[in-house]
Formats: C-alpha cells, structure tokens, sequence
C-alpha cells in the first residue's frame, strides 16, 4: 500500500475537509442562487451533452446573455468565451502586451493578472495603494504615465480591498487612457456586489477590455467558465490568442446560461446576505483593539482586515482559525507583496451561521494569538 505523507498545506487541508469547513478565503459564493442551474446541469448530463464538443462560439444564447447583463449592444461589441476570467486575462495580455511595456497596476491587487503581465515581459508599476482612499489616486496614476505605458490594469471593484471606483474616476482612468494611447483592463469579477458600476467600455469602447467572470456573482466558480468582451475592432487584436477553438466546457455553459437568465430574481438576496454579513465581522473587529476595516461597507464579497498594530502575522491567523477552528480566511501575503503582512482577507458571501461562526471565534482567536 502506498502512504501518502499529509502535507500541511492550508489548500490540501481545506479540501480534504472541505465539507466541514467555512470557506471564506477565495472570495467563492457559498449561498443559494437558482435550481435552474442545476437543471441545466443535469438536463446537459443526461443527454449527454458532454460527447460533443460544442459549437466553436459557445452554446446559442450565452454570449448574448453576457452582452445583455453588461447593457452592451451585440452590433458594437463581442464576447469571447473563455475558462474563468482568469484565462481571458492571459488572452488580453498575451494579445496585448509587448517585451519592454509597463502597465499600471497596484499593490494590493490580484496577483496572478501581474504574473501574466510579467510573462509578457512587461512590467508592473504596483503603486503602494495600502491607505486611503485605497485604490489608485487618479493624479499619481496620470503621472506615472511614460511613453513605455501600454495599459492600465483596472479591478473594480478590487480583490482585496473591496473599493470602487466611481463613475466620475472610471471617466477619469480613461481619458488618461485615451490621451496617451493606452488599454483599460477591466477586470468587473466582483461588479455585482457593487452598489453602482460603471464600465470602461462607456467612455472608452475603442481600447477597454472587459474580463468576465460567473464564478463569484453566480457561484459558478468551480465551473471555469468566463469571458472577454471588447469592440469588434479590438477584438480582431484579441482572437488569435484565443485556446479554445473547441469552445469551453459544456456544462460551465449550461450552468451560466442559467444562472444568468434568472440572476435578477435571485442575485439581490445574495447581495443582502453579504451586507448581513459584512456587518456581523465588523461587529467582532470592532471589539478587538487594534483591529480596523479600511474599507467598509466592501463593494465586493470580500475585504481585508487589518491586524498589523496587535504584532500577530496574517498566517498565524490563517492557520489557528482553519486548523483549530475550520474557518478558511486568506493571509495578506497571498494578495499583496509590500502589506500583505498587515491584514488578513476574508470573503462573506457565505451562510449568515458561517458569518456569524467568524464573529464568534476571531476575537478568540486574536486573543489567544496576542498572548504568545
Ligand atoms: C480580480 C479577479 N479577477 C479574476 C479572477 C478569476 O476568476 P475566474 O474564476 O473567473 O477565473 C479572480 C478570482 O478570484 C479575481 O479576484
């Protein structure tokens, strides 16, 4: 018989045990959508669906209801199937970026973006964004420009911080963009969670780039399923990077024609959940001294706590609540180079118990911490 050695790894623990655990720490949407999905899902199944591969463009009616959810018109814009977000964001950058470019990013941000960005050979200016009013300051953005900027990576609303950008600022980042010629990366995963959203596309269709995703709003995560959406011109520039000339997979389809055709009847009790629940952390955050929220209410389902002024590391944190408590939160370290010591972050678009299990245990948890 082979042994498997167990690794203590936070990942492989938490999934292992991942019916027992409280999984806050991947900004995933634990709470109920619509049975439509899983209709469709098992419809797809039994006709099985999955011996075919499907039509190049996607299954008939998904683009379409992707373009709709984001007011954009079919004449003017296209939609470009992809494995998650994640995989339209290596399209975007692989298609646009050169050896030599620079891109204006921030830190804290979504680090993979970066990676894909550095794969190109560009690189990233991560302005220093940890303090209010926690994102990126229009003027320092303008400035940095230089003639070696090809685009501005934006996430908004953004993983980690849970800000927003409003639509005077969203105006603002693209006419940087349009005077000096660059790409606005959108990045709208978390858009949903907002209480307004404005996309780059309204000012600057020509040169935005819109990254979708249905695996946070419609808890689709484990579903890979995503998309990239630019004008028609811009995506001539984008296409030939694109893998999947078989399309994606099938069920993820399914799964988001669904969800995406319903989500007005179901999504705004998602939303409501994460304010009740937002609002359960801040509750235990506010009794622990030198604890704070930078951003709260978060435009997002999820925001970062900060613990750096009580001298205990995010890990300890991370580790105590999944190992002793199997509560799930990410450390810092994960999202941000310069600050991820500073703050641990933590997703609530889970069950309002699971939220309040938090409540319960992180005063306990600090406190024990603090001791040692
Ligand atoms: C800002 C941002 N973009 C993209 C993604 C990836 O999403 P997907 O699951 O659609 O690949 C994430 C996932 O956490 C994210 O936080």
């Amino acid at each position: 018989m082979i042994i498997i050695p167990e690794v203590k790894d936070v990942f492989v623990y938490a999934h292992k045990h991942r019916n027992e655990i409280i999984w806050m720490s991947q900004n995933t949407n634990h709470l109920p959508t619509t049975d439509a999905i899983e209709k469709a899902v098992v419809e797809a199944l039994r006709e099985k669906e999955y011996n075919f591969y499907p039509y190049t463009h996607g299954i008939f009616g998904l683009r379409e209801a992707i373009l709709e959810d984001l007011g954009l018109p079919l004449q003017e814009f296209e939609c470009l199937l992809t494995s998650g977000g994640t995989e339209a964001l290596y399209i975007t950058t692989r298609a646009l970026l050169q050896h030599g470019d620079v891109v204006i990013t921030s830190d804290p941000s979504y680090l993979i973006i970066h990676r894909f960005i550095e794969l190109c050979g560009a690189k990233c200016t991560d302005f220093p964004i940890y303090r209010p009013p926690w994102k990126y300051d229009i003027d320092e953005v303008n400035e940095a420009v230089s003639k070696k900027t090809e685009m501005i990576l934006l996430i908004d609303p953004l993983n980690p911080l849970g800000s927003a950008y409003t639509r005077d600022e969203v105006k603002a980042i693209c006419e940087i963009a349009r005077d000096h010629k660059l790409y606005v990366l959108h990045d709208i995963t978390y858009r949903d969670f907002a209480d307004s959203h404005t996309l780059a596309t309204e000012f600057l269709p020509e040169a935005s780039v819109v990254v979708y995703s249905v695996s946070k709003n419609c808890g689709l995560a484990g579903m890979r399923t995503g998309a990239l959406v630019a004008s028609r011109e811009l995506m001539n520039k984008l296409r030939p990077y694109n893998t999947n000339d078989l399309s994606i997979n099938v069920l993820g389809q399914r799964a988001a024609l669904a969800a995406l055709q319903t989500k007005k009847e179901w999504f705004p009790r998602v939303k409501e959940i994460c304010r009740r629940n937002q609002a359960h952390i801040k509750e235990a955050c506010d009794k622990i001294e030198n604890v704070f929220l930078p951003v709260y209410p978060s435009q997002a389902n999820m925001f970062v706590i900060d613990i750096s002024k009580t001298g205990i590391l995010p890990d300890a944190v991370q580790n105590e609540l999944l190992y002793e408590h199997k509560i799930f939160v990410r450390s810092g370290t994960y999202v941000s180079k310069r600050f991820g010591q500073n703050f641990i972050r933590v997703s609530f678009s889970v069950p309002e118990e699971h939220a309040i299990q938090f409540k319960q245990k992180f005063p306990l948890v600090m406190e024990k911490l603090g001791r040692k």
